[in-house]
């Protein structure tokens, strides 16, 4: 591992230079037209590979139905070009909200849903003609240990982990029965993201929510859903075979941590050994599991952002008060592409969403249109980069490069705004709303 560096290169070779000095091999090319390739994804044809990764904006109704600037934020998106947008982290549970204003999906709600979506296809027709297809995708999930429905921490949890766990007693652990009656507010929520439209559901199993924990819930005792490889894959597969059966009409994804960073008994993906590193072998055979009970599309990403963050989105700069990674943010990059690349090589016929882009700035789409040529992923993941600068493809496609100074820098205010419990969006780049509101929860943060 090197030094933590921040982002200074002025050219592509600088970049290239500092990526061979770390003795990476990162991917790299001038001639953008793979990110204009089109793809078929079930029954829709879209125009390019490039995806809005889900992000939380905590911007909802309290009802959970979205709100003014939930409507703001996905039409930017898809004005700004992107074919593949994935609708962030929702809930199916109210106990499972991460925060008060995190979108939840339910029968009183669904309405708020299917004018989001009715609305974010209208403005990509406005923009690029009526027969221009976006592929929608909603996250569902239950945010487990996470979970602040009120606004304080009522964490329930599918096994105790001492690197995650901040107390170690009077952990609510959910029982089989609730978690089987979670299983059913899938479902139901599955059906519902049908009814309002949407395209694909998502069952979030990363960054250390509900189904990630169980992938690696080894610890979890006397249950049908920890243990034995079998068990902790149990809950995901048999919601997804459920789903297909309940809801065909609806397409599944999944957005996978193929790698959680804990170690053995702890982590998902990780090898037995110390200091910690990757092993796929269980990722890979639970794609195997998903594929053959029919989910079409996945996403790859790794880390537990409360613990390490810059596993699963490298920056330069932390949200304030943790500390700065024991890595160089391209090695953290290069982690990311390499595991996308592997899986997407054993599943070349499955879709496969890369992830970490952001760091790279205006460099982003020479790494990712090398990526696509040599089959690493099938599309972009664009995160933070798309709430500071969510018109990027339409630059691309127009003038064949980025603007440096509308680019992400990396600064983490948007998870800082979120870990204060406010509302998320790029502070610097889309000052009139977020850099008012940032400065907002700072003043009410020196009140306390
Ligand atoms: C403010 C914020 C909210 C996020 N919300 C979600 C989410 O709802 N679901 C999810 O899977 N990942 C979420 N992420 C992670 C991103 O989808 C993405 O994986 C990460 O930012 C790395 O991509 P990037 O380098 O392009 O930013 C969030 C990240 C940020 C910064």
């Amino acid at each position: 591992m090197s030094q933590h560096e921040t982002f200074a290169f002025q050219s592509s070779e600088e970049l290239l230079r500092k990526a061979s000095e770390l003795g990476i091999e990162l991917p790299f090319q001038h001639d953008l037209s793979p990110l204009f390739e089109e793809i078929s994804l079930g029954s829709k044809k879209i125009a390019n590979r490039l995806a809005v990764q889900p992000m939380e904006g905590y911007d909802a109704d309290p009802d959970g139905s979205p709100g003014d600037l939930t409507f703001r934020r996905y039409k930017r998106f898809a004005k700004g070009g992107c074919s593949l947008l994935w609708f962030e982290a929702t809930s199916v549970d109210p106990d499972g909200r991460s925060n008060p204003r995190q979108l939840w999906l339910h029968r009183q709600s669904v309405d708020g849903f299917t004018r989001l979506v009715a609305e974010t296809r209208e403005e990509a027709h406005q923009n690029f003609g009526a027969d221009r297809d976006i592929f929608c995708v909603l996250q569902l999930t239950h945010s487990g240990r996470y979970s602040k429905p009120e606004g304080k921490p009522q964490p329930h949890i599918a096994v105790a982990n001492p690197f995650l766990d901040e107390k170690r007693d009077n952990l609510h652990i959910l029982s089989d029965e609730e978690l089987d009656r979670l299983q059913e507010n899938f479902i139901d929520t599955a059906l519902l993201a049908y009814r309002a439209g949407f395209d694909a559901v998502d069952l979030k199993a990363c960054h250390g929510y509900v189904i990630n924990e169980l992938l690696a819930a080894f610890a979890r005792q006397n249950s049908k859903y920890g243990g034995s490889f079998n068990n902790r894959v149990r809950f995901l597969e048999e919601l997804v075979h459920k789903i297909r059966l309940e809801v065909p009409q609806i397409q599944i994804a999944v957005r996978m941590n193929a790698y959680d960073g804990i170690p053995f008994p702890y982590g998902f993906g990780s090898t037995k050994d110390e200091p910690v590193s990757i092993d796929l072998t269980e990722p890979k055979q639970v794609l195997l599991r998903l594929i053959e009970e029919g989910c079409s599309l996945i996403n790859i990403t790794a880390g537990i952002p409360y613990l390490k963050p810059h596993l699963g989105r490298p920056f330069d700069r932390p949200v304030k008060g943790s500390p700065i990674p024991p890595e160089h943010p391209l090695e953290g990059i290069f982690r990311l592409l390499s595991i996308t690349a592997d899986l997407q090589k054993e599943f070349p016929e499955i879709p496969m969403v890369g992830t970490g882009y952001s760091w790279l700035r205006q460099f982003f789409p020479n790494i990712g249109a090398a990526v696509l040529r040599n089959k690493k992923a099938s599309f972009i993941g664009l995160g933070r980069s798309a709430f500071a600068y969510p018109e990027a493809p339409l630059d691309l496609k127009e003038k064949g490069k980025l603007d440096p100074k509308k680019v992400c820098i990396s600064c983490s205010r948007c998870s800082e705004m979120m870990r204060m419990g406010g509302t998320a969006g790029c502070v610097m780049k889309d000052k009139e709303i977020y850099g008012e509101q940032y400065k907002k929860l700072l003043r009410e943060r020196k009140k306390l």
